[in-house]
């Protein structure tokens, strides 16, 4: 029996085929790195919203015009994708150099680290006024704010921080605000759950494939698993349960992001691990295992392939990708090699038996 392009035995379904999916949160980084991680995402995604947190960040349009030949150049022959650029926000950006870049179609978003938040926000916003004329032409023109949603308050508990800053920074920005588009990445709360839910069309939500899976258990109970950590870092498990709702949902306010986020293994395996899951690699497999787990695989194609296109008002693919379940258990390499040495994989900590086979 055909259901919605997927072939269901009895109620089971073992196969299913998408529309080619986009990943609307990723970091590529550079040089090496990116020679190593291209490949991982390119092979199931057309295209990838790409994160300007390099060193030193990409600022200016002309920046973003030559990183995204960097990655082109870096793309293996016969691979095929399209790095859909960001602007990283400073207190510094010229809201005209910004307008530019958009209007060429080479800029898609503009990205707002709360500086000291995460990794590489050394140069974000410390002082929100300075960046009101930039977010002011955005909501001009419908460029996307792509918002780390943390504040760096190191009053604030780590595991507060995203419900803080909805109160403290993005809302009162939003309504400072009126028509800005604004994608909130990487939620993690039940509190951003319900803070997307409460925009209409100009608010949307990424989540990421770890953010399923893991809560903060996996991370610190019976010894500390550095390759679990990132940041927003892992809540409690009433937040994973609500971060599964809203995926499986099918509402156009959700979608995919992976964060996937290489770091050697080395400088994850540390005093003072850096922050990041790389899930470029397995991260459709553990989707549909995911959603299968709830009942909704005739909604993953709406997570990983229509939502975000449609938010970042872009057309969809043209292409497919197939999932099929079979007896054994998917496959893929523990680490990949990348520059600076060895990338774990994402362990999701359960076989997967989901294969992507076209
Ligand atoms: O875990 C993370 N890793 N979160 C971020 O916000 C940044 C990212 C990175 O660049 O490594
Ligand atoms: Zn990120």
């Amino acid at each position: 029996m055909e259901s919605r392009r997927g072939t269901r035995y009895g109620r089971t379904m073992t196969r299913i085929t998408l529309r080619r999916p986009d990943d609307m949160h990723l970091h590529l980084r550079d040089g090496a790195m990116l020679q190593a991680v291209l490949p991982e995402s390119a092979r199931h995604f057309a295209r990838a919203i790409v994160m300007p947190n390099l060193v030193p960040p990409v600022v200016t349009g002309a920046e973003a015009a030559a990183y995204r030949d960097r990655i082109l150049a870096a793309l293996p022959e016969g691979m095929r994708f399209d790095p859909l650029m960001t602007l990283y926000l400073t207190e510094a950006t010229d809201p005209e150099d910004v307008a530019a870049a958009a209007a060429s179609g080479l800029v898609k978003a503009v990205k707002l680290y709360p500086a000291g938040a995460t990794t590489n926000s050394q140069s974000g916003v410390r002082d929100f006024d300075k960046v009101r004329g930039v977010l002011e032409r955005m909501a001009g023109i419908g460029l996307p704010l792509c918002v780390h949603g943390e504040v760096s308050d190191p009053a604030v508990d780590i595991f507060d921080r995203e419900a803080v800053f909805i109160d403290r920074v993005l809302d009162p920005i939003r309504r400072a605000t009126p028509g800005l588009r604004v994608v909130m990445e990487h939620i993690t709360t039940r509190e951003g759950v319900d803070y997307v839910r409460s925009g209409s069309g100009d608010l949307g939500g990424t989540i990421t494939t770890h953010h399923l899976v893991i809560n903060r258990n996996h991370i610190l109970a019976g010894g500390i698993r550095p390759h679990y950590y990132c940041l927003p870092v892992a809540k409690r498990e009433t937040h994973r349960l609500a971060l599964r709702a809203a995926a499986v949902s099918g509402d156009p306010r959700f979608f995919l992001g992976t964060d996937s986020a290489p770091h050697p293994d080395h400088l994850k395996e540390h005093a003072c691990g850096c922050a990041g899951c790389f899930t470029a690699t397995n991260t459709m497999s553990v989707l549909a295992h995911v959603f299968e787990e709830e009942g909704a695989l005739d909604r993953l194609e709406a997570f990983t392939s229509a939502n975000g296109a449609a938010f970042y008002r872009l057309a969809p693919n043209g292409g497919t990708i197939t999932l099929e379940k079979r007896g054994s258990a998917a496959v893929w390499p523990d680490k990949i090699t990348g520059g600076a040495g060895p990338v774990t994989v994402f362990n999701p900590g359960f076989p997967v038996y989901w294969h992507v086979t076209t």
